[in-house]
């Protein structure tokens, strides 16, 4: 089952770049622009990661981003992840960015955006994996602040595939949002926006999203569970789910498998993914093999929700087709059948 999974073709959806950054290459990007990071090695790095709710994670995750810089340190944690997914045959993945993060430090928009890019077309033409892009606005500052990033964005529309919508949830409801995600439609961009898992108000906002912002994919949306019409909603829209088990281990002690097998059932379109995999320790195969175990998935239902990535990815239908006759050339092939 193990190898089924590792060797499958897959996509990923909910994936922070920022979430990428390794302690390793965090060190060296902090000797090359000399910054202080605290810690002696990685290994100590990593023994701080001592996250149990979204705030503690938040708080060594903006830290750690200060060591990057300019266009190369972009580049290389883009490419550092690009490699990696390969590695572990995600053929596809659509990335999140936080650019409020980088702007208020002082790092230029364009800095960000041709760095990223740059990683995208390399490993593109180069490995063969494809990346899209989607841009987060940080829940916790204000909507005047994310007007003016979509701004910013507006010479870069071709290189974004979709606007998102992450940190802190406590006091930050989507509504809050309302009229620039309306404008980021306007722009002709996909919306998503998180729903962490046991957050203040979740029902509300998984709401809000759904009537309000009228999204096209809900991050998280575990809590969804608890409500029969958003439930109902939710299918009904055909709209997916990036759940994230790892990640919720830290928030509830448990993968979070229960709930993803009651999504099958009820004929939502769950996805897995790893969030941030630099620190929760995990990338998408981890994510799903421990998954698989926890909730003892078969096979089939593994590559249901593998699936489940390429048809709710932002991609023109033919795309999705293709990476799904591939997974299920992959899956009739395999062994484990
Ligand atoms: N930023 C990075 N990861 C996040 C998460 N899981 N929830 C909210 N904001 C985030
Ligand atoms: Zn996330």
């Amino acid at each position: 089952m193990q190898a089924f999974i590792e060797n499958m073709p897959k996509a990923e959806l909910h994936v922070h770049l920022e979430g990428t950054l390794e302690p390793e290459l965090s060190f060296a990007l902090a000797r090359k622009n000399n910054i202080e990071l605290g810690y002696e090695t990685p290994e100590e790095l990593i023994a701080a990661y001592d996250f149990y709710d979204l705030p503690s994670f938040l708080t060594i995750y903006y830290g750690a981003m200060k060591v990057l810089r300019d266009e190369a340190d972009f580049y290389q944690l883009t490419w550092n992840y690009l490699s990696k997914a390969y590695s572990q045959n995600t053929l596809y993945a659509e990335l999140f960015f936080d650019p409020q993060a980088h702007t208020s430090r002082g790092v230029e928009f364009g800095v960000i955006m041709h760095g990223i890019r740059a990683a995208q077309e390399d490993a593109e033409a180069k490995l063969g994996i494809k990346g899209q892009l989607i841009m987060c606005f940080l829940r916790d500052m204000s909507a005047e602040s994310a007007l003016e990033h979509l701004l910013m964005a507006e010479p870069y529309l071709a290189w974004l595939v979709g606007v998102g919508l992450d940190s802190d949830e406590k006091n930050n409801p989507p509504a809050k949002f309302a009229e620039v995600f309306k404008k980021a439609r306007e722009m002709g961009l996909k919306l998503t926006m998180h729903c962490d898992v046991n957050q203040q108000n979740t029902l509300l906002h998984i709401g809000q999203c759904l009537d309000e912002i009228v999204v096209d994919r809900i991050d998280h949306g575990v809590n969804s569970l608890e409500s029969d019409a958003l439930c109902e909603a939710i299918k009904t829209k055909g709209l997916g789910l990036t759940v994230c088990p790892v990640s919720n281990r830290f928030v509830v002690q448990s993968l979070t498998s229960n709930e993803i097998r009651r999504m099958l059932e009820k004929g939502m379109l769950a996805t897995i993914n790893s969030d941030d995999p630099a620190y929760f320790r995990a990338y998408l195969n981890e994510n799903l093999v421990e998954l698989q175990r926890e909730g003892n998935f078969t096979a089939e239902e593994i590559a249901i929700l593998v699936g489940n990535a390429f048809r709710v990815a932002w991609l023109p239908d033919e795309e999705k087709m293709t990476y799904l006759q591939k997974l299920g050339a992959y899956i009739q092939n395999a062994s484990i059948q």
